[in-house]
């Protein structure tokens, strides 16, 4: 028998580098034991025989690619389970292509329930600020169904490359510093930090995008299994939640309608159906636009975006304030122009007194387009495409809101508004009135002005971004 040692239950190179020299060895699954143990223990107990003549080999990148998952599953069987494949492949090269064999297809089983893994832990994870740190830096605890901590990490990176964060879960630690994702031995859950304002946030989020009259706890339950529940925030509410739905589901029945405009009605016909937002399920509150915001898959850019950032103000704002999408900091939050872009837009509606709170804030484009330069998420500008298949939030918003003066902040806006291309150059002054009724004002975006490098000439420009403030405000009161 010969005993193999792996220096950790997710040590695949160990893994290759001992299945590599067992199969070179001639070396029979059912002779070979595989252990795994402290580190420092040699990774053979017996010496190898010398390799068979010819028998060297190399395994298909599709082969490694999936031992490199199922070694993350829990099962104690994966590692001998790996080792047969790779075995049986010196007969059957594409082994790995015959799904019915018992086999290919447990690991296909195993691979499948550790990406489930990873899936999970990328919905569920949830981060509590730590107080008292000079960075921000955030905590989560996690217990993942299988050892996919590590490998589910990179997601976080991509999305919080400029914070620090670490993910405690019963084996191991993992931590991003800012520069690398280095590992630790795992904690218990007395090590996560207790509760903060963050997790107060979730469960309002959480009530705010729960929609009664979909309930249905057996699939609820089977996509978010109860063993999560425990270290969710938001999970203290679902109870309460099942409870409240039928009578806030007769609520809603018994409640006007609010009918679609047939502009509406056309858009949605012309776009692509897509989860949350199917053609003909118009958003009937705002709260059914941010829920549907926050799910949105009618282009691409919600892959690389931590969430959809839908608007937020007043319901019957006569003001609105278009930007162009959110940007690092807003696609964090959840929340628009709370970033640098957002302190100028602030300070220039203070000077024109108009009160950031008599607008409903929002984007052309609700999710953060960028692209990743170094440890940085640079913003990169919405395309065409992007801002049409977008409009259908941006237009609900205008119908709910119903605000008597837009302004749209930079040529993104003024075109997602104005329903055409236009040059901020041409259509400032203009204060166009719109089908609905509303009128449009376009000015510059606040990070042109940000980006502007002469003192006087940003300086100008910022009087005029105020003055258009303020022509926009008393144009709402006048109408
Ligand atoms: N820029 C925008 O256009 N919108 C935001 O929300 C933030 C920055």
């Amino acid at each position: 028998m010969f005993d193999v040692t792996l220096a950790s239950e997710t040590d695949f190179e160990g893994w290759r580098t001992a299945a590599r020299r067992l199969r070179m060895a001639g070396i029979a699954p059912d002779v070979v034991d595989w252990r795994v143990g402290v580190a420092s223990r040699s990774l053979f107990a017996e010496p190898l025989p010398q390799p068979t003549l010819g028998a060297a080999f190399s395994a298909s990148r599709a082969f490694l690619d999936l031992a490199g998952d199922v070694i993350l599953h829990r099962s104690g069987r994966r590692l001998d389970l790996l080792y047969r494949l790779l075995w049986r492949m010196k007969d059957e090269p594409r082994l790995i292509e015959i799904a019915s064999d018992p086999d290919v297809r447990a690991a296909a089983l195993m691979r499948k329930s550790v990406r489930e893994a990873i899936h999970k832990m990328h919905a569920f994870v949830r981060f509590r600020r730590l107080e008292g740190e000079d960075e921000e830096t955030f905590v989560a605890w996690f217990e993942p169904a299988h050892r996919v901590a590590f490998a589910a990490a990179d997601w976080f990176v991509r999305r919080m490359t400029n914070l620090k964060f670490s993910i405690l879960t019963p084996e191991v630690g993992v931590h991003w510093n800012g520069t690398a994702l280095v590992s630790s031995v795992g904690l218990n859950r007395s090590h996560a930090p207790p509760e903060d304002e963050l997790e107060n946030y979730w469960r309002t989020y959480y009530a705010s995008i729960f929609n009664p009259a979909r309930l249905n706890p057996a699939v609820m339950t089977q996509h978010m299994a109860q063993k999560y529940w425990r270290n969710l925030p938001e999970a203290d509410v679902i109870p309460q939640l099942i409870r409240q739905a039928r009578g806030r589901t007769d609520m809603m029945v018994q409640a006007d309608p609010t009918p679609p405009t047939r502009r509406a009605i056309r858009i949605a016909a012309r776009q692509p159906n897509a989860a949350g937002s199917d053609v003909g399920d118009i958003p009937q509150t705002l709260a059914q636009v941010a829920a549907g915001v926050k799910h949105c898959r009618r282009c691409h850019l919600w892959r690389d975006a931590t969430q959809g950032v839908p608007g937020e103000g007043p319901a019957r704002a006569t003001l609105m304030l278009v930007g162009e999408q959110p940007g690092d900091r807003e696609d964090l939050a959840g929340r628009p122009f709370i970033g640098p872009a957002g302190a100028l837009l602030n300070s220039a509606l203070a000077q024109a007194g108009a009160p950031r709170e008599d607008f409903y804030v929002t984007n052309a484009v609700k999710h953060f387009k960028h692209e990743l330069r170094g440890k940085r998420r640079l913003h990169r500008a919405p395309n065409a495409g992007e801002i049409q298949a977008c409009r259908w939030w941006l237009d609900n918003e205008r119908r709910l809101v119903r605000p008597k003066v837009i302004v749209a902040l930079g040529a993104t806006a003024a075109s997602a508004i104005l329903g055409r291309t236009v040059s901020v150059l041409k259509a400032r002054g203009k204060n166009e009135i719109l089908a609905d009724g509303a009128i449009a004002v376009v000015t510059v975006h606040p990070s042109y002005l940000l980006r502007i490098p002469d003192a006087a000439t940003k300086a100008a420009a910022y009087d005029d971004f105020v003055r258009d403030l303020r022509t926009a405000y008393a144009l709402a009161k006048a109408v």
